[in-house]
């Protein structure tokens, strides 16, 4: 089972930025963990915080990986063309936010992303990583 882990802009500072929204734990940490915890799992992970860039990697693993864990961050409210990769591609993708989208600011409502995607969860914290994969993992078993 391969799954690729995508992160959107500004998520490289997990652990730093806006911690009472995002939580004090790196990215990084939570990946050791995700990678301890799943063993039968290759993950790969790509975080960018360049739009063409997200799009090229979703391009390159969404015809090689089982599924993508995907968290566009502020693209999400954005990027048609991101939501258009999504589209084209054969993996299934779980749509993820750290934060509950819905409720804060009325621009962060609207997903290019949602609608093109296996599923979304928001509001969860780093946890919401986790419940996708465990989707990702039942969808083969
Ligand atoms: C986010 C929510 C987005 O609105 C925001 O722009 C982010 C992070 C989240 O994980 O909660 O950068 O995707």
């Amino acid at each position: 089972m391969k799954i690729a882990i995508i992160n959107g802009p500004n998520l490289n500072l997990l652990g730093k930025r806006e911690t009472d929204i995002y939580g004090n734990m790196s990215f990084d940490q939570f990946l050791s963990q995700l990678k301890a915890k799943y063993p039968q799992v290759v993950f790969s992970y790509f975080q960018s915080n360049v739009e063409g860039e997200l799009i090229n990697e979703i391009q390159k693993t969404g015809y090689e990986y089982d599924g993508i864990v995907f968290n566009p961050a502020g693209y999400t409210h954005t990027s048609v063309a991101i939501g258009d990769a999504i589209a084209a591609i054969k993996a299934p993708v779980v749509e993820v936010h750290i934060s509950n989208v819905h409720a804060r600011e009325d621009f962060r409502k609207l997903s290019h992303v949602s609608g093109k995607s296996a599923g979304s969860i928001f509001g969860l914290g780093l946890k919401g990583y986790e419940l996708a994969i465990e989707y990702l993992l039942s969808r083969t078993s």
